[in-house]
């Protein structure tokens, strides 16, 4: 039969609807007209003051013998900690998050000092409602540690000290120097925030707090936003939230009182200003002649504000002279005044990386190198930028490698690692040998032209550079590589106008001081404050949108391919086998097939060997699952007390449930002793456990071993670092002696906590073996069981009652420490914590 042709009417309707996906494609994508605007001189920022004083004397009252590590006591009934969370984590430091309970309250010290370098409380009205005990508590902890308390009455909702009382924030602040907090802020300049019209809370009549931050409001009323009381401990009111630029400036300063330099940083800011697409964009969109003067102009005028300011410009040859007349001659004046600036590579046709391989990239770079040779310009930085971000993070080999072979590239920046938001996240990695840093954004992109056709208004992009979001990426970060493009630079030339401003605005009102260095210096100057973060961390890409449409073309994220979001952690010797085998049972779960090359069950990939072996040798040890619902589970017993492994794990699946087993870590002692006994390790073999575990000895493979029989019992300081990097409600805490004696129940409870549908009792598929002595697997054969291995549930001789009272010294303090720890943050203390 031949096709029906389509109907008049249908026709019609096709027509209008093609009409209708013209008319939304123009709007949002209109054409750039081919008209040049004349430049328009938006008002820059001007200072309403003339001093230009240095800080005053700047003291701090920083902790000692406490983890570097910041306690938030989040407001139970808002959601007000998380625009304080966002400004601490520019820090890099772990911050935990609490609610405060009643009972047991605060949990600020173990038996190794404080936990705490600071307490921020989102709410005063929490710490106001402390219990006169639990203040006590804080008050000692305070000053024995030296630990600073800050907290934030709420506008409107939180009572004040007495003596306090609400304002209208329309007047004047402050800062005052002799509390020695001012040091980025400049102190005894008055700030006018008439044109901000916000309600705050000022502090007034206080004799017992000091201002740091001191207001004059239109109705006569004075008082302070910021406040410090030193009796009976160190501590920091805020009247208002981090919204009002002069409070963030505060914070900055405040937290550099409470934490010192070493976390909170200099005073020195280096700015990098990368200029991308240079020749690339759409006709109408680039430089003339004018703009390259103003360029020239611009880069000399900021180094009255950027020390020794070079703007670093990404060039694409290939793109060279493609626009109107008048673009053209544009283009010859950038290579005739090329010797101004520094170039870096962008790619010769703004090519996606990603799509290529390396042969191609090697073309491509080295026909734009050519056209940098016969053009003479500086390319001396070692630095390099893919459009688009393409190819750097998720990592394209192919790009890295070309990169080392043609540019000899040392360093680049991308804002997608680990991921682009929140900015405040952002982090630097080394692959290899190249160092790649954050890159920060500014607001502006390549269709940002026009003053009057800015996406969100211009006064949002004000606002972003007098006191909001650009303002706060140079008040927190130390390092920052601006990315602008070359089109921000032509017509209303946006780019001068935002980086002006924002120079304008911090000579203004901070004592920063912004330096331009050469990128490879920037990169050694980043990882010699930040050394931790040389070491790329693997995040699942193909849960980032982004990420999954930057992949390199041979790889894909299957829509059924899952990877773990339950990680059974360990420790080993508490039963971690039959967790597994247990788990397996339920139809909903799977879990990772035997590693080849050695047939391993357990994976030992993050902060382990097989790390380096990348994430996409990970994933292919999971089968695919449409169930989205299912648990898929991994399991390395050992990843409980490695240093890197919780940081890796949170990095790659931030929503992850870990669960840990705990037995009385005695018992997994002597387990472990009898395990290397068993595997013919000498220091076990030759010795009785007494000797091995407690006799005096200098033998390193004695050490080692004892080291291994104890370390991971010693459970809350590796509970601590989970919780550096996962809440406490993803914590799932097993009792090993439960799992052991009565392990359908543990699991009946655990696949509930882990949402498992549909409900399966394991009351039918776990029976206990009298010859093992341990429960078994039914199988679906009645009669057939299945038991795990020898090497689990070993016979061995038990434990004299002499050398259990002796390890039971070993650990009794770290279990008092436990028991504290567990209460505290609501599990369910294992029977051995309980009994004498
Ligand atoms: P022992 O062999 O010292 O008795 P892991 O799997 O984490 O290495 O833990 C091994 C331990 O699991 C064994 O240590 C044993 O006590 C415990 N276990 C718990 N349930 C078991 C079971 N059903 N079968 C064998 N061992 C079990």
């Amino acid at each position: 039969m031949l096709p029906r042709r389509p109907s008049n009417c249908f026709r019609l309707l096709a027509g209008a609807g093609i009409t209708w996906l013209l008319i939304v494609f123009l709007k949002s994508n209109p054409p750039i007209p081919r008209v040049r605007y004349g430049a328009h001189p938006f008002p820059l920022f001007q200072c309403p003051h003339s001093s230009n004083s240095s800080p005053g004397a700047v003291s701090t009252f920083r902790s000692v013998n406490t983890q570097q590590r910041i306690l938030l006591i989040r407001d139970p009934a808002s959601t007000s900690h998380t625009l304080i969370l966002d400004h601490l984590e520019f820090l890099k430091v772990s911050v935990w998050v609490e609610a405060i309970r009643e009972d047991p309250g605060l949990l600020l010290e173990d038996r190794n000092g404080g936990r705490f370098s600071l307490i921020v409380f989102a709410n005063f009205r929490t710490f106001d409602s402390l219990s006169a005990a639990h203040k006590s508590a804080l008050a000692n902890y305070s000053t024995s540690y030296r630990v600073g308390v800050i907290s934030f009455a709420q506008p409107a909702k939180t009572p004040l000290p007495k003596g306090g009382s609400e304002a209208d924030c329309r007047g004047r602040l402050q800062f005052v120097a002799h509390t020695g907090i001012p040091r980025i802020a400049r102190s005894r300049v008055p700030i006018d925030l008439s044109g901000l019209a916000r309600s705050a809370w000022s502090l007034t009549s206080l004799p017992e707090w000091t201002p740091v931050l001191e207001a004059a409001f239109n109705d006569g009323s004075a008082g302070a936003v910021i406040a410090l009381r030193k009796e009976p401990f160190q501590h920091v009111l805020f009247g208002h939230n981090l919204d009002l630029w002069p409070v963030k400036l505060g914070f900055a300063d405040v937290l550099h009182y409470f934490l010192g330099s070493e976390v909170v940083g200099s005073l020195e800011r280096f700015i990098q200003i990368d200029i991308d697409d240079i020749f690339v964009g759409q006709v109408g969109a680039l430089l003339v002649e004018r703009d390259v003067d103003v360029l020239v102009q611009t880069q000399r005028e900021w180094r009255d504000y950027v020390e020794d300011f070079h703007f670093t410009l990404g060039f694409s040859g290939s793109f060279f002279r493609h626009g109107t007349d008048e673009e053209k001659a544009g283009d010859s004046k950038l290579i005739e005044r090329a010797k101004e600036f520094l170039w870096f590579p962008h790619m010769w046709r703004h090519n996606h990386a990603q799509e290529y391989d390396e042969t191609n990239l090697t073309l491509f770079m080295n026909q734009n190198k050519e056209f940098a040779m016969s053009n003479n310009l500086n390319i001396s930085l070692d630095y390099a930028v893919a459009p688009q971000h393409s190819g750097v993070y998720p990592i394209h080999e192919p790009l890295y490698a070309a990169w080392r072979n043609v540019w000899n590239v040392e360093v680049s920046s991308t804002e997608e690692y680990p991921h682009f938001s929140p900015p405040s996240r952002r982090r630097a990695f080394v692959h290899r040998n190249i160092s790649v840093l954050p890159r920060q954004t500014c607001g502006l992109y390549t269709h940002t032209l026009y003053f009057h056709a800015m996406p969100d208004g211009m006064q949002k992009h004000v606002d972003s550079i007098q006191g909001g979001s650009l303002f706060t990426s140079v008040l927190f970060n130390q390092f920052s590589i601006f990315m602008t493009h070359q089109q921000n630079f032509a017509n209303d030339r946006l780019s001068v106008f935002t980086f002006s401003t924002l120079f304008r605005f911090l000579r203004c009102w901070t004592n920063l001081r912004l330096k331009w260095t050469p990128p490879v210096d920037l990169a050694r100057r980043y990882f010699e404050r930040f050394p931790s973060e040389r070491s790329l961390l693997h995040t699942d890409v193909c849960k980032d949108r982004r990420h999954v449409r930057m992949l390199s073309v041979n790889e894909t994220c299957s829509d059924v391919k899952r990877t773990p979001n339950v990680f059974g952690v360990g420790p080993q010797k508490t039963g971690t086998t039959a967790l597994r085998e247990y788990l397996l049972l339920h139809p909903n779960t799977s879990s990772n097939r035997m590693v080849p090359d050695g047939f391993f069950e357990e994976p030992q990939f993050f902060g382990g060997p097989n790390y380096q072996r990348g994430v996409n040798w990970y994933r292919s040890l999971f089968n695919e699952t449409s169930d989205s619902s299912a648990v898929v589970f991994e399991k390395t017993a050992n990843y409980f007390d490695n240093p890197h492994a919780a940081k890796a794990i949170a990095q790659f699946a931030p929503d992850a449930k870990i669960v840990v087993i705990l037995i009385d870590p005695v018992d997994r002692a002597y387990s472990w002793f009898q395990h290397a006994k068993a595997h013919g390790d000498p220091a076990a073999a030759n010795r009785t456990a007494k000797d091995a575990l407690l006799g005096p000895t200098d033998d390193r493979a004695v050490l080692k071993l004892r080291s291994r029989c104890f370390s991971p019992g010693f459970y809350v300081e590796h509970l601590e670092r989970w919780l550096d990097h996962f809440s406490p409600a993803q914590l799932v805490i097993l009792n090993g002696k439960e799992l052991r004696e009565n392990p359908a129940h543990v699991m009946n409870e655990l696949t509930s906590k882990l949402a498992l549908p549909p409900a399966f009792d394991y009351r039918n598929r776990l029976l206990y073996d009298e010859r093992k002595g341990f429960f078994c697997i039914r199988a679906e054969i009645p009669a057939k069981r299945r038991c795990l291995g020898s090497g689990k549930g070993r016979k061995y001789e038990p434990m004299t009652s002499e050398l259990r009272r002796a390890l039971g010294r070993v650990f009794e303090s770290a279990n008092r420490d436990l028991l504290r720890f567990l209460q505290h943050y609501q599990f369910q203390p294992p029977s051995f914590l309980l009994t004498p």
